[in-house]
């Protein structure tokens, strides 16, 4: 694996830019940054690339990759429509982090999509995701660059410690700036289905799309899909984005009196708690600042993780707008689910 440090300097990083993409067009595997979180990225025609991915994650061939362009490629090699809403998404969030789930072009290989007839794309707005799609000039299928079901990985260090080897090039660029997914839509007659809340909150689609545009959320309330489940519901799972320590959820403001033993407690500034004595306390950052949430929710995480706690307890922020949804999502998922919160009769 070589690890590719860039510094900002051009005349060095464009170097480094054509030495990863020379090795994704040769069937390569590159782990890169985008704004929301690092990609393990592999061409997304080569079959080999994208079994090379599965593999190098652990997951499952039942869950799809989304596949990154340059905002500006025709997407008609990628994509079997021409809704005009397609369109209209592009040039308002392009490039940015909002993945379109859309007809796929028979292009594109079947084990992308899990056999799904729909493919997910989009476009990153980081510059080093964008200089090496083109410098690629074809499609990369990328899913964050983690261990399956494990927290994403928002530095090069993180993509190291769970993939290493199994890439051949690491592009460095520093921490990712949103620390989120992005958010994922599926596209059809008019109106949006929310499958995923991510970086950019369904309440900035609903002012900019206007009423003309039906937005459904498909997530539901709380994630309650087995880990079995078949393609038709992929990346829902219950346990998603978790810690290797045993995590818990509880509701906003309610501290459980339990579990015994070392507990690190995830809050925020703003909201002070009185915790039992002996747990730790770990601030997130502020409920006024969800953006500093987002952006070290996952490097925190990794962190607690690894400092040997017997539990992790995480408040949820419950703020259903901007980037609330997204992030009591990924607590309620690190939690496998289980929230703590009051005994109601
Ligand atoms: O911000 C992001 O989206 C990052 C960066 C690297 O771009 N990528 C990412 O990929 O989070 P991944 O594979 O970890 O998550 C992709 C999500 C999964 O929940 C997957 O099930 C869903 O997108 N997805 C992909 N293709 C789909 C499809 N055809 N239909 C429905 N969901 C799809
Ligand atoms: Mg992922």
């Amino acid at each position: 694996m070589q690890h590719l440090v860039l510094t900002g300097d051009p005349a060095s990083d464009d170097e480094l830019i054509a030495r990863a993409a020379r090795v994704l067009r040769s069937d390569g595997l590159v782990a890169f940054p985008t704004e929301t979180v690092y990609g393990l990225g592999g061409l997304a025609r080569s079959e080999v690339a994208v079994r090379r991915i599965f593999e190098a994650k652990g997951r499952p061939s039942t869950d799809p990759l989304i596949v990154h362009v340059a905002p500006d490629w025709p997407l008609d090699e990628v994509v079997a429509t021409a809704d005009p809403l397609v369109d209209r998404l592009r040039r308002t969030w392009w490039p940015g982090p909002l993945t379109l789930v859309v007809p796929k072009h028979p292009s594109i290989p079947d084990l992308v999509t899990a056999g799904l007839d729909t493919v997910a794309v989009r476009a990153p707005a980081h510059p080093i995701a964008r200089a090496l799609l083109a410098a690629t000039g074809q499609p990369v299928a990328a899913p964050s660059a983690n261990r399956f079901s494990y927290v994403s990985a928002t530095t090069a260090q993180h993509v190291i410690d769970d993939l290493g080897d199994a890439c051949d090039v690491v592009l460095d660029a520093g921490p990712a700036t949103a620390g989120i997914e992005s958010t994922v839509v599926a596209v059809a007659d008019d109106r949006l289905t929310v499958l995923r809340h991510g970086a950019i909150p369904v309440d900035e689609l609903r002012s900019v799309l206007g009423d003309d545009v039906h937005i459904l959320d498909g997530t539901g309330p709380s994630p309650t899909v087995p880990d079995d489940a078949p393609a038709s519901s992929p990346g829902r799972l219950v346990r998603h984005y978790s810690p290797t320590t045993e995590t818990l959820a509880c509701e906003p403001g309610f501290v459980p009196e339990r579990p015994d033993g070392s507990v690190c407690f995830l809050g925020y500034a703003d909201r002070p708690v009185v915790l039992p004595p002996g747990w730790t306390l770990r601030v997130l950052g502020r409920l006024d600042d969800l953006g500093e949430v987002a952006r070290v929710l996952y490097s925190v995480l990794r962190e607690i993780d690894r400092a040997g706690h017997d539990t992790i307890v995480i408040e949820l922020t419950g703020l259903a707008v901007g980037l609330g949804r997204a992030l009591d999502d990924r607590i309620r998922r690190a939690a496998s689910g289980r929230v703590l919160g009051p005994v109601r009769s």
